[in-house]
């Protein structure tokens, strides 16, 4: 699992499948002779395989699967009311009304910051705690800083710090590092789905030496955006010789929206679509901004919009999105990412448009 997968969770308007297999849907423009219902932006032939859009015209209204023009085999898409999903802030993160702030964990909104719970007061999750704090031991109480011990997992640190963890039972041999501070080969602690936060390049494996190993940098071999095999299969990584057998990933392949079925490779770390998005996340790991957030949220886009302008907010949702998605927008037509990929055109317009107003003034 790549970085940009684990920190923002924007969802498409569709589902999208996993290529196992591998039998992956076409996407394309409606054609002329097709006659649909009012305000129809979407339609799926079960026989070919085959999902058949038109954006919809009225801005205020997105494509959405209509429940009532579908059947278990016959999907249709009618233009609805934009869904605009409720704030829901931690603490640190903007709000106008206690509304705003996630509801049961008994936040307030104070100065227009969600307010939880402080220093030394009872807890049940960290989420609740504000920002600086954790809750352990039913109580919210400071985060350990960079060289202490005693860390359970990575949000018991400092934010811009995580866990090296060596015992699970002893937790006083668990230090708090600098988040990515772990250079390649370095010895890592626990080795968990071979993914480490304290790697400089985000992976870790186990050697024959029965220890782990921050792992070099990964890129998809065949390079970014390159199709699967039949299988599904076929997004191998670089081979880091360092372990013993040689050691490599196998990124995952998911079905794309274009007109071909084709199913193509995820960006892997090392692969260039993933640059702009790993400059401007370590950017925020960097910043004094990040110790505003609560220890849980502290790479939440909410809370890059609380403290960052909205040219480097915008800049964060846009890269974060265009590297997620980069397989999946491989050879899309223009008709099919206005009606399913709305998200995406939105967080690049806002991105774009930020840049042409910091040209402008
Ligand atoms: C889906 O849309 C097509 C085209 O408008 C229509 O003929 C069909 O009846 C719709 N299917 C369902 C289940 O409503
Ligand atoms: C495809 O849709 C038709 C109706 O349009 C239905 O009778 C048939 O069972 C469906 N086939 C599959 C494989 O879902
Ligand atoms: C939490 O409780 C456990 C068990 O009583 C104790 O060992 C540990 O030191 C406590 N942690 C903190 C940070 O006080
Ligand atoms: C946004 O800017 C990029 C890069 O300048 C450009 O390729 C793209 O067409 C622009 N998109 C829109 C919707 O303006």
């Amino acid at each position: 699992m790549a970085a940009s997968k684990m920190i923002l969770v924007l969802q498409l308007t569709i589902g999208l499948s996993f290529a196992f297999g591998i039998d992956c849907s076409a996407y394309t423009c409606k054609t002329p002779d097709q006659v649909w219902y009012p305000n129809q932006c979407g339609f799926n032939n079960n026989i070919t395989n085959t999902y058949y859009v038109q954006p919809c015209q009225d801005s205020s209204l997105e494509c959405y699967p209509d429940q009532q023009h579908s059947t278990s085999y016959q999907f249709n898409y009618t233009c609805q009311e934009t869904y605009v999903p409720p704030v829901n802030s931690y603490p640190g993160e903007w709000c106008k009304t206690d509304d705003d702030c996630a509801p049961g964990l008994s936040l307030t909104c104070q100065n227009g910051i969600c307010v939880g719970v402080s220093n030394g007061e009872y807890c049940s999750w960290s989420e609740q705690c504000n920002p600086g704090l954790r809750c352990t031991n039913n109580t919210c109480i400071p985060q350990l800083q960079i060289g202490e011990s005693g860390c359970t997992w990575d949000y018991d640190c400092v934010n811009n710090a995580a866990c090296n963890i060596i015992s699970y039972s002893n937790p006083s041999q668990n230090t708090c590092y600098g988040f990515h501070s772990f250079k390649v080969h370095d010895e890592v602690g626990e080795c968990y789905s071979g993914f480490h936060t304290l790697c400089q390049y985000y992976y870790c494996a186990q050697n024959s030496d029965g220890k782990s190993y921050c792992t070099d940098l990964f890129y998809t071999l065949q390079g970014p955006g390159s199709q699967c095999d039949v299988n599904g299969r076929g997004c191998y990584s670089n081979k880091d010789s360092f372990f013993t057998p040689p050691y490599s990933i196998e990124g995952e392949c998911d079905c794309g929206l274009n007109s071909e079925g084709n199913s193509y490779c995820e960006v892997l770390p090392g692969d260039a679509p993933n640059q702009q998005w790993l400059n401007i996340f370590n950017e925020w790991v960097n910043s004094p901004e990040l110790l505003n957030c609560n220890t849980v949220k502290r790479f939440d886009s909410n809370c890059v919009q609380t403290y960052w302008s909205s040219k480097q907010y915008n800049a964060f949702v846009y890269y974060n999105l265009q590297s997620s998605l980069y397989n999946r927008l491989v050879g899309i037509e223009d008709c099919v990412l206005n009606a399913f990929a709305e998200n995406y055109v939105q967080a690049r317009n806002a991105f774009n448009n930020s840049n042409v107003e910091a040209v402008a003034f």
